[in-house]
Order: structure tokens, then C-alpha cells, then sequence
């Protein structure tokens, strides 16, 4: 992290706490305003899909939380790759806007819906939200909310859900990562990336391989094995280091890589595709790229897979979290995660804090 980005978080941080820890006053102040008597919050609001005009940060109605949900006074929230697509509508079935972006926060629990259980006003918690997570408040069922450590800051906790429990389902439960084995990831440097170089940092013995923007190597060269440039021949280099090629490729450059991480895969080898950064090619949606990545997939033939005892994989947290009911599953996931945060194994990076009016 650069010594400006700490101070920024640091000065930010401190404004965050200002901000959202003071006691509602009676009739309004603190982190909630009273208009009349509709009690109002703070949000996010991305108006219509495009560009950062569309951004802005509105009043709207305060959630009261439903059977079997909880009220979150949020303290930090997460700002993803999906968040910068859904921003540009460019991903499948987009909801209509106006909308509040946002998959996860931390924060503290306001209130209870009925029915709920195991959570108290006043613990320490993060959070998956179906959108509206960019927001002063938020209410969420209870299966997507899981406790903090004491040690665990909001800005890490907000920081930690999307990018650790996708980059553990990926390794563990798809690939099932093992002592001595190697791994290409894309995006190194980036919230996954990171994730992935962390988680692989527990297992003996792993050797990973990254690609990333150039000006990031010297931030994330201690946690990556080989890494290189994001435009370089990287097949070629891996090859170079690796003549057997890779055990697991981690691909969120849809359309462009799949022909090439599929042939890095060693014998047994799990390319999993899960994400398409390559689809953003600039501020607003770019329909050009959209058809590109779309003409670029590649089509992979079952009977080479089985020839060449090759597994191909798809995964998307989203859609096991919010379409295919999975939060048990993941539930569990959360629990290890935090096992090794608290075995200080591993801690997500916080590059830079923001304050909602910040958000473009
Ligand atoms: N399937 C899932 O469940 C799931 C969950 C979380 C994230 N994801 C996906 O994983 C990817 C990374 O997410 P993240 O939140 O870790 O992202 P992030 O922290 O925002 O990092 C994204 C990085 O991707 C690279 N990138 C951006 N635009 C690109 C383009 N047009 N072509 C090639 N590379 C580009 C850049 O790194 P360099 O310039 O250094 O290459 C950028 O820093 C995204 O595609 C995201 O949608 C999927």
C-alpha cells in the first residue's frame, strides 16, 4: 500500500467513524435524518447504467428488516470488479434503476427481524446483500451475516467476504488444492488475486503464477512466486519456469484465455473460469467488447477434456449465495476463513478508503 493511500484510509477511516458512530439525536442527526416522519438514510444511487454521472448519493427511506433479517448500521462496504460492471449494465439480467449498488458491508447490528436468531443488537458483523450494500443502512437475512473477530477492523471486514470466500470456494472446493501444486491467476494485484496468493501462502509448497499491470509487481511481489506483466506471452513464460505447465489456472478474463489456460494444465489440472474484466474497456459500456469477448470464447470439446484428463469449471459466488441457495455451504466457508485470519495466516488488503460522497 502506498504511504499516501494509508494516510488517505486513516484520515477517511477516522471520518467514517465520526460519521456513523454518533447516537441518533432525537428528531434526526447522527447517521439517520427524520423528514416529517419518514425516517431517512443516507445511499448510493446509481440512476441508470452508464458512466460515474450516474452516481449519486441520495436520501431514501430506511429499511426496517423483515422476518428473519437484520438491520445493519453500516461502518465500511466493499467495492468489487462486479460493482464497476453492474455500474455499466454489463452483466446478465440486470435489475432495473434506479438501484443501490454494493454485494457486502460491515457494520453493526441495529435491529432484528422476527424469527431471527444467534445475533444480538450491537455485535460486530459483515455481510452479502443482494445490492443495497452502499448505503447508511442495510437489512439482510440472516444466513448471508457472520460475526467479526474483535480484531478484525470494518474496513477489513467489508474487504474480506467477496474476495476470500471466492478465492477458497475456487481453490479448495472446486480445485482441491494440495500440498506441491502450482497456480495461474489473472488479475494478481487485484481483491481476488490477492486473496488467492494469500490462501495458497497456507498450503506447503505452492508455487503461484500471476499476471499483472507492471507498476503493481513491486506492491505484490512478496506474495506471488513468478509474476508477469499483464500484456506478456505468459503461456510462454510459464512454460519457460514450468515445462509441465500448472495444476490450477484461475481465469476472470472470459473469451480471451481459455484456449491458453487450458493448455498450461498439467495432467489432472482445473482451469475454472469466473469473471470477464476483459468485457470493461473503458468508463461506459463498450458494446464492440461485449461482442468480442462473446466471438473470442472459446469452444471446448468434451472428448479432448477426457483425452487429455482435463477438468474445465465455472463459478460465480453471486449466483450460489443469492439464485442456488448455497449460504450454508458458504456459512462454513465463512467459519474457516476466519479461523485462519484469527491464526493471523491471512488479512485482506485495504488499499484505499472512501467516503460515500466520494464514491465516483
Ligand atoms: N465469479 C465470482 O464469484 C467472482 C467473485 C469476485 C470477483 N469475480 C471476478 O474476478 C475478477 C477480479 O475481481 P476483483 O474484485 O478482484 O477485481 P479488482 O480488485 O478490481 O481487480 C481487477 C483487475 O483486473 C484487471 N483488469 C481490469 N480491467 C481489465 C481488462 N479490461 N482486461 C484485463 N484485465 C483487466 C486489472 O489488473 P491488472 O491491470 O493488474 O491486470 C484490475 O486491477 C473480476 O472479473 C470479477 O468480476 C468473480
Amino acid at each position: 500500500m502506498a504511504k499516501e493511500g494509508v494516510e488517505k484510509a486513516e484520515e477517511t477511516e477516522q471520518m467514517i467513524e465520526k460519521e456513523t458512530g454518533k447516537e441518533p439525536a432525537e428528531g434526526g442527526g447522527g447517521g439517520s435524518h427524520r423528514l416529517g416522519d419518514t425516517q431517512e438514510m443516507r445511499a448510493v444511487v446509481l440512476a441508470g447504467f452508464g458512466g460515474l454521472n450516474k452516481l449519486r448519493v441520495s436520501r431514501k427511506a430506511m429499511p426496517e428488516p423483515q422476518d428473519g433479517e437484520l438491520k445493519i448500521r453500516v461502518k465500511a462496504c466493499g467495492l468489487n470488479f462486479i460493482d464497476l460492471m453492474v455500474r455499466q449494465g454489463n452483466i446478465d439480467n440486470p435489475p432495473k434503476t434506479p438501484l443501490v449498488p454494493g454485494f457486502e458491508c460491515s457494520g453493526i447490528v441495529e435491529a432484528l427481524g422476527d424469527s431471527v436468531k444467534g445475533y444480538e443488537i450491537g455485535d460486530r458483523v459483515m455481510a452479502f446483500v443482494n445490492y443495497n450494500a452502499w448505503a447508511e443502512v442495510v437489512c439482510t437475512p440472516v444466513e448471508f451475516v457472520y460475526k467479526i473477530p474483535d480484531d478484525m477492523s470494518f474496513s477489513e471486514a467489508a474487504a474480506f467476504p467477496m474476495n476470500f470466500v471466492t478465492a477458497y470456494m475456487m481453490l479448495f472446493e472446486v480445485a482441491n488444492l494440495r500440498e506441491g501444486m502450482s497456480v495461474l491467476v489473472h488479475s494478481a494485484g487485484g481483491g481476488v488475486g490477492q486473496a488467492v496468493a494469500q490462501l495458497c501462502s497456507t498450503i506447503p509448497n505452492v508455487t503461484v503464477f500471476g499476471t499483472a499491470s507492471t507498476f503493481k509487481h513491486e506492491a505484490i511481489k512478496d506474495s506471488v512466486t513468478h509474476l508477469f506483466d499483464r500484456n506478456a506471452d505468459y503461456v510462454q513464460e510459464v512454460k519457460r519456469i514450468s515445462a509441465e505447465g500448472v495444476d490450477i489456472v484461475l481465469d476472470c478474463l472470459c473469451g480471451e484465455n481459455t484456449g491458453k489456460g487450458l493448455s498450461l494444465l498439467k495432467p489432472l489440472g482445473t482451469y475454472i473460469l469466473y469473471g470477464s474484466s476483459n468485457m470493461v474497456t473503458g468508463e461506459t459500456k463498450s458494446f464492440f467488447s461485449f461482442a468480442k469477448s462473446w466471438w473470442q470464447v472459446e469452444k471446448v470439446n468434451p472428448i479432448k477434456l477426457y483425452e487429455e484428463n482435463k477438468v474445465i469449471a465455472g463459478f460465480s459466488l453471486l449466483n450460489l449465495l443469492f439464485k442456488q441457495g448455497r449460504a450454508g455451504l458458504i456459512r462454513g466457508v465463512v467459519d474457516k476463513l476466519l479461523g485462519l485470519y484469527t491464526q493471523k495466516k491471512i488479512k485482506p488488503t485495504v488499499d484505499s478508503l472512501w467516503a460515500l460522497e466520494e464514491v465516483r
